[in-house]
């Protein structure tokens, strides 16, 4: 029976890592386990900033964004003899194992860990939604619906003026984001990394389309194309519709989570303590056709995750 389990937030943050570390924290409390607070992520593994958590240490944060235990990303846990001092220090805090909310990095520090002897479980906490095994990552539905909320702002004014806004939006090299919420908000173009764009065909559409009275335009483009200034300043060359740029950043990682990032975290945060008692580590815990399931983490980091193609055919064929 495992007694003590440590729980830490790592890379980027995302809304929904508060209520999977309420989770973790409630759920293992529940099973007699005691719990600890590792705080910015592998560095506090390291440096032994870690406190033990009670009930109450989690009270009120289901509703905030951000992330109580604050997040790092650590160079010196890519390193061997930074991955054998987190494990000293487990051992010597008595901590048996670690679940580690974070993304595709932070899940192969993870697998590092346990190959350490470190139950290690990884709970997906990504805004990009670009981890492999799972349909879902906590804090991309909040990170969407923010980004819809921002382009329905930027409507009004681009509307006003006739214009035209690039929106660019976050998904590291992974265009969900800008796909879902592009699909959202009604844009006419959606430019990702996954799919060939030609900034002909974009100014063609918009061109066919203000022949049908439409004045304005939203383009959203992906993180992973980037160079969003020059794709505004080239339509608005190629269209003489005028074209302003906005870059929607960090707004984007913020803000009290939806209830979907607070339920499929409560859920995941559950599922990983439940795999933790009885002795089961080195998993990812992701969503497959809506259930929770688990998988190897090396098999879950060689995972491909297919793009949403059919979405993005359908975004194209409803916008114009
Ligand atoms: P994310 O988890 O969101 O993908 P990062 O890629 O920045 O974010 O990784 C977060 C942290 O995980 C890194 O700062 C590092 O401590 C650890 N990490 C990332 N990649 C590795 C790796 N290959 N081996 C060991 N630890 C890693
Ligand atoms: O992975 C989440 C994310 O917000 C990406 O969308 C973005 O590319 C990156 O993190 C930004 O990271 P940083 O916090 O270092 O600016």
């Amino acid at each position: 029976m495992i007694k003590k389990i440590g729980i830490l937030t790592s890379g980027g943050d995302a809304p929904g890592m508060n209520a999977a570390v309420r989770a973790v924290t409630r759920a293992a409390i529940r099973k007699g386990m005691q719990v600890y607070g590792i705080r910015r992520g592998y560095n506090g593994l390291i440096n032994g900033d870690i406190f033990e958590m009670n009930e109450r240490s989690v009270s009120d944060i289901i509703q905030r964004g951000g992330t109580m235990l604050y997040t790092a990303r650590c160079p010196e846990f890519r390193t061997e003899e930074g991955v054998e001092k987190a494990k000293e220090k487990c051992q010597e805090l008595g901590l048996e194992g670690i679940v580690v909310i974070g993304g595709d990095g932070s899940f192969r520090g993870a697998a590092d860990l346990s190959a350490k002897g470190i139950l290690c479980v990884g709970l997906p906490g990504t805004i990009d939604n670009d981890i492999a095994c799972t349909e879902y990552t906590i804090g991309y539905d909040t990170a969407m619906n923010t980004v819809v909320q921002m382009v329905d702002k930027l409507r009004d004014t681009t509307q006003s003026h006739d214009r035209c806004s690039v929106v660019e939006v976050m998904g590291r090299g992974a265009g969900y984001i800008a796909l879902n919420a592009g699909i959202a908000c009604g844009a006419t173009y959606v430019i990702t990394s996954e799919i060939p764009y030609n900034l002909d065909a974009v100014a063609k559409k918009m061109l066919e389309s203000r022949k049908t009275g439409k004045q304005h335009f939203i383009i959203v483009v992906s993180e992973g194309v980037g160079h969003s200034e020059e794709i505004a300043r080239t339509l608005q060359e190629k269209t003489g519709i005028e074209a302003r740029t906005t870059i929607l950043g960090h707004v984007q990682r913020g803000g009290s989570p939806t209830v979907r990032d607070r339920v499929v975290a409560s859920q995941m945060g559950y599922y990983a303590v439940d795999l933790l008692s009885q002795g089961i580590g080195n998993r990812v815990v992701g969503m497959q056709s809506s259930k929770i399931v688990d998988f190897d983490i090396q098999e879950a980091l060689s995972m491909k995750k297919p793009f949403e193609e059919e979405l993005y055919h359908i975004a194209g064929e409803i916008a114009f």
